[in-house]
């Protein structure tokens, strides 16, 4: 059987992001049969704007969307800035969330993790994702979650902590098998 395929959006865009590292993590701890594949290009996306949104989108956005159409599921894993959603994500969420009610992720399961300095690791921006990607088109599946705090790493690379790496393994594994 083909393997399931994870797209992991990263709502950091930092060279040495906790989040990117986290999503890193995830495609080496995958179980058996499932490939999680982190998605590169969200720095590139222009602002949502309806005028772009044409059947001439630009590159950056045929691309997302393409890469999201291939995907089974997809795991995002941000941090908080300010409270909320990174803006680079919400960006991401307003573009797959159209056309609207046929976005690429439609019903497509979709967990939300990530870390953040904070004593609460992002919760709220987790929250956050979930409401607006629930509106946006993926189920979300809001029994899979994970939100680290700044102590949970101790400045290390997440996959040095062992504890952090069986969550993050749990979390791809409980996410794919939501796929049907
Ligand atoms: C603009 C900005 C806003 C931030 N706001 C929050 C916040 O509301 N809550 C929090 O826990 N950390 C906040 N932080 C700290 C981030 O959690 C920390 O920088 C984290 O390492 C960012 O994730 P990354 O390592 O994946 O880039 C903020 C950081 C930035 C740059």
């Amino acid at each position: 059987m083909a393997d399931i395929k994870v797209l992991a959006l990263v709502g950091s865009l930092r060279a040495a992001s906790i989040n990117r590292q986290l999503a890193e993590l995830a495609a080496e701890a995958a179980p058996e049969g499932v490939t999680v594949t982190v998605y590169d290009g969200l720095g590139d996306l222009p602002f949502y704007n309806e005028d772009l949104d044409t059947e001439d989108a630009p590159a950056a956005v045929v691309a997302l969307r393409a890469a999201a159409a291939e995907a089974d599921a997809a795991l995002v894993v941000t941090p908080e800035y300010n409270g909320s959603i990174p803006g680079v994500l919400k960006n991401a969420i307003d573009w797959l969330s159209r056309p609207y009610g046929s976005g690429a992720l439609k019903d497509k399961p979709l967990a939300v993790i990530g870390a953040a300095l904070g004593q609460y690791g992002g919760v709220w921006a987790h929250d956050e994702t979930r409401k607006s990607f629930g509106i946006a088109g993926p189920r979300v599946i809001e029994s899979v979650k994970l939100s680290l705090p700044g102590t949970a790493l101790d400045g290390k690379h997440p996959r040095e902590n062992a504890e952090v790496a069986a969550a993050v393994r749990d979390v791809v594994g409980k996410l794919a098998a939501e796929v049907s």
